[in-house]
């Protein structure tokens, strides 16, 4: 594995496709996909374009998994994803979305890139070697009481079936903490964990290029991943749970009620 020449490629996608996200902020064009709540926009597929041309002129070879178009290539070398994540946000002018992308060896994740364009915050990380936001080392946060915290979550596309399930969560977790909030963009949340930002985050439902690079970060900003039993997170776990690892029981406990779904 040439682990420079990955990090470097991993930067220019981010950077590239960041830029095509900043100067295309406004256009209002987005189209529904496999559901009414899913959107694309052409900025999606102008900046996995990007992404995808700027890894292959590298490494032709390796295998892709995208959020946008179908996976392709066989190799144990896999770039996972996501163009846009916050494309809600994103359609109505809300200025919060980023790029990300990870970068995986047999099976495990290697690097995490996550590229915040309107606030120029670039969240990095390669497994072993620590997390960084704009160079500076991160670590989550250092509260280890939840009713100090503040939580994040997100509502999965399949919301409006299942409304009164999400908010009897949300509901638990008010009862307990500071503050819950709600961002649209999974990979800023568990980059806002690791960074100490949030002190928690839980979503049901996430897609493996929603989350695959901001678990690296996480790891390696000393945070824990798990489903709602404390099994280890996996890419297509279900139940996604991640905290400063020092909340992480209390908020299982709070999550108890809903671990079978
Ligand atoms: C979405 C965002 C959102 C989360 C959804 C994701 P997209 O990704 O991460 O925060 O709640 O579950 O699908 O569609 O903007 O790439
Ligand atoms: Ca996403
Ligand atoms: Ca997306």
């Amino acid at each position: 594995m040439n682990r420079p020449l990955i990090k470097s490629t991993l930067l220019k996608a981010l950077e590239a496709a960041g830029a095509i996200l900043k100067r295309s902020l406004g256009q209002r064009e987005a189209s529904t996909k496999d559901s009414a709540l899913s959107l694309v926009t052409a900025t999606d597929k102008a900046a996995e374009k990007m992404i995808l041309e700027t890894i292959k002129a590298e490494f032709p070879d390796h295998a892709f998994l995208t959020e946008e178009s179908p996976a392709e290539g066989r190799s144990s070398s896999r770039w996972i994803i996501d163009p846009v994540d916050g494309t809600t946000n994103f359609a109505h002018t809300f200025p919060m979305a980023c790029v990300s992308i990870a970068f995986e060896q047999d099976g495990i994740l290697e690097f995490g890139g996550v590229f915040d364009p309107f606030r120029d915050e670039l969240f990095i990380a390669e497994k072993g070697q620590g997390a960084f936001l704009n160079g500076e080392p991160i670590h989550v946060s250092a509260n280890a009481t939840l009713s100090q915290s503040l939580l994040c979550t997100g509502f999965p596309y399949d919301r409006r079936e299942r409304a009164d399930f999400y908010l009897s969560i949300i509901k638990a977790f008010i009862m307990e903490v500071h503050g819950v909030r709600r961002t649209g963009t999974a990979a800023l949340d568990l980059c806002y964990v690791a960074c100490g930002r949030f002190d928690g985050f839980w979503e049901v439902k996430l897609n493996a290029w929603d989350k695959a690079a901001a678990m690296v970060i996480l790891e390696e900003a000393g945070g824990r991943l798990s489903d709602f039993s404390g099994n280890p997170l996996t890419l297509d776990g279900i139940q996604n749970l991640a905290s400063n690892g020092l909340v992480h029981d209390e908020m299982l406990e709070v999550l108890k009620p809903y671990k079978e779904m």
